[in-house]
C-alpha cells in the first residue's frame, strides 16, 4: 500500500509586541523617514506586525508554535522522529535553528535540520518532509516555519523596513494510508540572487558586507506573480486536479497585491484565500504556517478541504503544496 503523509496538527505563535502602522510610523518619523499608514495599505495591504524582543530568538518562536501543533496532534515530543525549521534568520550561524529547538523541546535523538528557501522555506521544508515520511525514514514530523526578520531590517530603508514582521507557525506531519498531500513543485534560479538578499557574510570574527535586507520591491513583484501561477499549475496538473478543485489558497502574505492576482490568474475569489498579511506583515518562511493555523483554529478551513499552499521568496525560490485537511 502507497505511505502518504498528513497534516495531524497544526500551530503558531506571534511575539507579544504589536506594531501598527500608526506606531511604525511614529518609531520611523524619529529617523527622519517619512511614511504613512495609507501608503502601507494601498501598496501592500499590511496594517500591523509582530516584533520580537532582542533576548527571543527563531528557535523561542519556533517551540511555541511547535508545541500548540503537538497538542493539536496529540503527540508528545517523544513521539517525533524528524525535525525541520525552515528559517532565514537562524539562531547562529551553527548549530541549526532546528537542533537548538529540538533541544529546547525534548526530542533529543531524532533529525533535525533547518532549510534555507528564504519566503518559500515552508513549502520546501513541507516537500521534504513530504518525501521523508514517503520513503518510510520517518513517520511523525514537526515542520516549522520561524523567523525574527526584524533582526535584519534596514530601519533607514522605508521601502523595505515596513514590509516584515516576526512569528512562527507548524504542523505535525504523520504518516499516513490515505493523502495528505497530494502534489508539490519547487523551484529555484539563482541567476535572481541579488534582487532579494542579505548579502552580509562573517569573516575572521567580523561581519563583511551589509548584513541588512536589500530587495528590489519591482522586480520582485513582477517574478512573483508569473511564477506563483505556474507553480500552482504545475502542482495541480501533478495531482490530476484543476483550479475548481480548491478549497483554499493559502498563499506566502508578502503583499495583498500579489495575492490578488495570483487569486485572479486561479480563477479564485478573494473569499477562497487565508489573508493574515493584514495583521502579521510579512513573516517570510512562517507565513503560510501561521495564516494555516489561523485559518485552522478559526474554523475557516475544515478537515478534509483541499488547500494550495504556495510561497516565493530570495533565492529567487518559488513552490506549491497542494494538500487535502
Ligand atoms: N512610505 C511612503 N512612500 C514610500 C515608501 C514608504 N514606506 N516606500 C517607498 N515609497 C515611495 C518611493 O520612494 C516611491 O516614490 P517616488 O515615486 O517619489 O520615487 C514611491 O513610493 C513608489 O515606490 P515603488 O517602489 O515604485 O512602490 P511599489 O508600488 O513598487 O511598492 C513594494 C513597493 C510594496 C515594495 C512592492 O514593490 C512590493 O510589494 N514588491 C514585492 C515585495 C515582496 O513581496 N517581497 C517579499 C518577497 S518574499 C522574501 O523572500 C523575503
Amino acid at each position: 500500500m502507497r505511505r502518504y503523509s498528513r497534516i495531524t496538527g497544526t500551530g503558531s505563535y506571534l511575539p507579544p509586541r504589536r506594531l501598527t502602522n500608526a506606531d511604525l510610523v511614529a518609531e520611523l518619523a524619529q529617523r527622519g523617514l517619512e511614511t504613512s499608514d495609507e501608503w502601507i495599505v494601498e501598496r501592500t495591504g499590511i496594517r500591523a506586525r509582530h516584533f520580537a524582543a532582542p533576548d527571543v530568538a527563531s528557535s523561542d518562536l519556533g517551540l511555541e508554535a511547535a508545541r500548540l501543533a503537538l497538542q493539536a496532534a496529540g503527540l508528545q515530543p517523544q513521539d517525533i522522529d524528524l525535525i525541520i525549521v525552515a528559517t532565514s534568520t537562524p539562531d547562529m550561524v551553527f548549530p541549526s535553528t532546528a537542533c537548538i529547538l529540538q533541544n529546547k523541546l525534548g526530542a533529543n535523538g531524532c533529525p533535525a535540520f533547518d532549510v534555507q528557501a528564504v519566503c518559500s522555506g515552508f513549502v520546501y521544508a513541507l516537500t521534504v518532509a513530504d518525501a521523508m515520511i514517503q520513503s518510510g525514514a520517518a513517520r511523525r514530523a514537526l515542520v516549522i516555519g520561524a523567523e525574527v526578520f526584524s533582526r535584519i531590517l534596514d530601519f533607514n530603508d522605508r521601502t523595505t523596513c515596513v514590509l516584515f514582521g516576526d512569528g512562527a507557525g507548524a504542523v505535525v506531519l504523520e504518516a499516513s494510508d490515505t493523502p495528505g498531500i497530494l502534489a508539490s513543485d519547487l523551484h529555484a534560479d539563482g541567476k535572481h540572487v541579488g534582487i532579494l538578499c542579505v548579502p552580509g557574510h562573517v569573516m575572521g570574527g567580523q561581519i563583511l558586507g551589509d548584513p541588512l535586507l536589500k530587495m528590489d520591491g519591482q522586480a520582485v513583484f513582477k517574478l512573483a506573480v508569473g511564477l506563483l501561477d505556474k507553480a500552482a499549475r504545475a502542482t495541480l496538473d501533478k495531482a490530476g486536479l484543476t483550479d475548481a478543485d480548491i478549497d483554499w489558497l493559502i498563499p506566502h502574505q508578502a503583499n495583498i497585491r500579489i495575492m490578488q492576482s495570483t487569486a485572479r490568474k486561479l480563477k479564485l475569489s478573494m473569499d477562497k484565500v487565508v489573508v493574515t498579511v493584514d495583521q502579521h506583515g510579512n513573516t517570510s518562511a512562517a507565513s503560510i504556517p501561521l495564516a494555516l493555523d489561523h485559518a485552522v483554529r478559526s474554523g475557516q478551513v475544515l478537515p478534509g478541504q483541499t488547500l494550495l499552499l504556495e510561497g516565493v521568496g530570495g533565492g529567487f525560490t518559488w513552490g506549491a503544496v497542494l494538500l487535502k485537511l
